[in-house]
Parts: C-alpha cells; sequence; structure tokens
C-alpha cells in the first residue's frame, strides 16, 4: 500500500496552506514551496539559499554532519583511491561507471579534443603578460563560443555533447596555456599518448629545450586533485553555470560564468589565498597572533582553508588529499617545508580551540591542496585554474541534467524589497 503524500501546514493570518513534502533519496525532506505565492501571496526569504533546494539532482550527494560526499552513490574515497579522473567524469556525465570499452572510447574522444583553435592562440596573445590566469580562463571559455559554433545548439543533444565533452577536453591546454603566457615561454601542444594529467603537467612545464618526463607519482596526484575537485553539487559556481544556463545561454557562457564565481576567496579562489596565507603567518610561533585574529569580530581576517557552508565535520576530500599530501611530500623530499610545518601545528591548533571546535570548522579540500600544488612547482595563481579545470565536469554534468529535465524554468528569484515606495519626481533645480 503506497503511503498518503505528507504535507506541511504553513498558518498565515489564520488561512492555512499545505505544502507538499518530498522525501529524498538521502538527506532532510524537501518542502515545496512553488505554488506558495500563487496561493498565499507571499515570498519566502532565504539569502543565500542557506535552506533552499534549488533544483533536484541525480549526480552527487553531500551529508555535512556525517563528512560524505558521493557522485551517483559512490563515496569520494572509493573514486579517488580506485577510479582515475575520466572514469569519474563519465560516472558524472552518464550516471554509471563505465565499462572498459565504454573508457576506452571516452578516453579516445576526449583525447581528441584536447587541441585549441589555432586562431585561440591570439586570443591568448591579447592580455597582458601579468593578466591572472583566471582572468585569462573566463575570457578564452567564453570565447569558445565564438570558435565552436557547432555545438552551441543547446536545443540539439547532440551538440550539447559534443560541447561537453570539448569543454572537459580543453580545459587542461586552456590552463596550461594561460600559464605558460604569464611566464612568457611557449605554448605546449597536448599530445595523444599521454593520459589527461601526465599531459595537462606536462603542457605547464615542458619547454622545447629539453625532454620532459612526466613522474607517475605526481600525475597520480595531479590526477587526484582533479577527482576530489570534480564535483561538489550546488554550490555557487555550480548554481551560477544552472542560473545562467536556465536563461538558454550557450555551454561556453555557462562554463565561463561558473570560472567567475568560482575565482571568489570564499570559494575557489580560497586555496590560493590559504597558500597565501600560510606564507604570511610564516613561523609556527606565529600561529596565535593568526588564531586570534580568526576569531575576532573586528577582524575581517578568517582561517582560508577552513570552514565549509555544507561539512560540518571533516571534509572527505580533504581526507584524502591530506594522504596525497604526505606522498607527494614525500617523493619530493620536502617534509620539512616550513610551509608544511606551519599547516600541520595550524590544524593542530585549530582542531583543539573551542571557537574552531564550537563552530565545527574544520580544515576544507583547500587546505591541503595548496601545499601539493606548491610542492609540485605550481604558483598560486595557478591553483584556482586547477580547481576550474577539474570542476568542468561537474558544472557541465549538472548543465547537461538541467536541460534535459523538461519542467526547467528560467531562474528568476524575488526579493524583500526595502527601498523607497513611489514618490514624486523632483527636477533637478528643486534639489
Ligand atoms: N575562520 C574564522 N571564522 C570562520 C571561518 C574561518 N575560516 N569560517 C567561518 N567562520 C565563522 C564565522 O565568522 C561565523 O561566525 P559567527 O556565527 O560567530 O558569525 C561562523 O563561523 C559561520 O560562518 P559563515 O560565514 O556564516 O558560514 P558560511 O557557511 O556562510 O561560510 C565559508 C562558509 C566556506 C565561506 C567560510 O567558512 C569561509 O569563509 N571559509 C574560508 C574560505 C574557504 O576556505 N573557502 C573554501 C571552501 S571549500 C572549497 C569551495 O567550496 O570552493
Amino acid at each position: 500500500m503506497s503511503e498518503a503524500p505528507r504535507t506541511a501546514t504553513l498558518t498565515i493570518d489564520g488561512t492555512t496552506y499545505d505544502l507538499p513534502i518530498h522525501s529524498p533519496t538521502s538527506g532532510p525532506d524537501v518542502l515545496d514551496i512553488r505554488k506558495l505565492y500563487g496561493q498565499a501571496g507571499v515570498f519566502t526569504y532565504d539569502p543565500g539559499f542557506t535552506s533552499t533546494a534549488s533544483c533536484e539532482s541525480t549526480i552527487t550527494y553531500i551529508d555535512g554532519e556525517e563528512g560524505v560526499l558521493t557522485h551517483r552513490g559512490y563515496p569520494i574515497g572509493d573514486l579517488a583511491g580506485k577510479s582515475h579522473y575520466l572514469e569519474v567524469c563519465y560516472l558524472l556525465l552518464y550516471g554509471e561507471l563505465p565499462t572498459a570499452a565504454q573508457l576506452e572510447d571516452f578516453e579516445t574522444t576526449i583525447t581528441h579534443h584536447t587541441m585549441l583553435h589555432e586562431q585561440m592562440g591570439n586570443f591568448f596573445r591579447g592580455f597582458r603578460r601579468d593578466a591572472h590566469p583566471m582572468a585569462v580562463m573566463v575570457g578564452v571559455v567564453g570565447a569558445m563560443s565564438a570558435f565552436y559554433h557547432d555545438s552551441t545548439d543547446i536545443s540539439d543533444p547532440r551538440q550539447r555533447e559534443i560541447a561537453s565533452h570539448r569543454l572537459i577536453a580543453k580545459m587542461p591546454t586552456i590552463a596550461a596555456w594561460a600559464y605558460k603566457y604569464t611566464i612568457g615561454q611557449p605554448f605546449v601542444y597536448p599530445r595523444n599518448d599521454l593520459d589527461y594529467a601526465s599531459n595537462f603537467l606536462r603542457m605547464c612545464f615542458a619547454v622545447p629545450a629539453e625532454e620532459y618526463e612526466v613522474n607517475p607519482i605526481l600525475s597520480r596526484a595531479m590526477d587526484r586533485i582533479f577527482t576530489l575537485h570534480a564535483d561538489h553539487e550546488q554550490n555557487a559556481s555550480t548554481s551560477t553555470v544552472r542560473l545562467a544556463s536556465s536563461s538558454g545561454a550557450n555551454p561556453f557562457a555557462c562554463i565561463a560564468a561558473g570560472i567567475a564565481c568560482l575565482w571568489g576567496p570564499a570559494h575557489g579562489g580560497a586555496n590560493q589565498a590559504c597558500l597565501e596565507m600560510l606564507k604570511e603567518i610564516g613561523s609556527v610561533d606565529r600561529i596565535p597572533e593568526y588564531i586570534e585574529r580568526a576569531k575576532d569580530k573586528n577582524d575581517p581576517f578568517r582561517l582560508m582553508g577552513f570552514g565549509h557552508r555544507v561539512y560540518k565535520n571533516m571534509d572527505p576530500r580533504a581526507t584524502v588529499m591530506k594522504e596525497s599530501a604526505d606522498e607527494v611530500l614525500e617523493l619530493l623530499g620536502v617534509e620539512d617545508n616550513p610551509l608544511l610545518q606551519v599547516a600541520k601545528e595550524l590544524e593542530h591548533i585549530a582542531l583543539n580551540d573551542p571557537y574552531f571546535k564550537e563552530k565545527k570548522l574544520f580544515p576544507n579540500v583547500d587546505f591541503y591542496s595548496g601545499i601539493i600544488l606548491e610542492a609540485m612547482g605550481f604558483p598560486t595563481s595557478m591553483f584556482t585554474p586547477i580547481f576550474a579545470l577539474s570542476r568542468t565536469v561537474g558544472w557541465i554534468s549538472q548543465w547537461k541534467e538541467q536541460l534535459s529535465d523538461p519542467a526547467h524554468k528560467i531562474g528568476r528569484p524575488r526579493q524583500l524589497y526595502l527601498g523607497e515606495d513611489v514618490r514624486s519626481y523632483t527636477d533637478i533645480e528643486n534639489r
């Protein structure tokens, strides 16, 4: 016998309204307020979307209290340990882990889309040499809509698929070229015999004057960083992509919007900000000063790499990232790196400090990723572009999911207007 649908009752000035309750596969129940304005003439108010589900999704689930993250049902620890990035990309895009044949086919497709239209090189050269690579990425990815017209018709599923493949394939080339341009080195073209992560490392670090051998441990660590950042349900940049897409904008424009949002220090920009903070702290004896500043309500300083809107427990990505950091630092022989000493001590102090304990502020993924990336030789300005290239598959999977829902609508939040009521216009000479 099927259960009767559950409802919640809202009473406004003595009139009651029944709101349907949806039960998700996991996570809290969701009150459906879609008809509320039509029936009761009121809006709900939730700046920052702290209690609002903006869409239905089957891609990623986070249990912030327990520190759980799954993609299509698979825990992130399993995916980071047993799969590799392109396998996870397939899972996110198509909903299931690929068979060996499907994976081979997908890898071939992605590998054969990694080159950029040759004229795009001119586009890079239009930027100032000191441009932040994120500025270059926002511009270049947006400009893809001008280079790949044959994959901008969002009503055609095949074009949507080609755009998805192009974005996943070309993003490492774009990020690497943004880096090469700012350091004044020639662009390195992708090579089809290399895997996704090795190709990226080579495009970043090879120079024409000498051979570049990709270290498999570094390539594995790079791949794991990509995997750990692949998707994170309805975060700010993903919601930005969905909102941009809701107007019917083309995929390249939508992903450029996501990159722009990711850039902020409260989101993807935190990895750069975190490493810069560790450098500023400089030595273990200065940590208490920064902890006090983070706790001071009158000081805007926050401990970068700590806290999360959803996780009120250890970020599961941070757990894997920490293991990876140990592995990479040992390989590179930099375990005594002073930055790492500061990071370890900061983590220890913050995890035991009553302020951080009470507010459930744990290290997040950005706390450890910067340490690995710096040890690998990336400048801090490349940290967020690497996050952007990793997250592209998440954005594009969420975009694809949204477009395949026939009921999707343009996103149009309402507001709590607190401005002036209608008033008489005053001519300029009387103001
Ligand atoms: N250092 C010191 N205090 C903090 C921190 C921090 N890093 N994060 C939160 N708090 C305090 C905050 O002051 C507030 O205190 P009170 O309740 O007394 O006003 C309380 O904790 C809750 O903070 P919030 O700002 O209301 O929480 P939020 O969910 O809006 O913000 C956050 C989440 C990630 C923006 C925030 O924790 C933060 O700014 N962290 C530092 C930046 C960072 O590491 N971001 C990366 C997030 S993970 C990767 C990603 O998503 O891109």
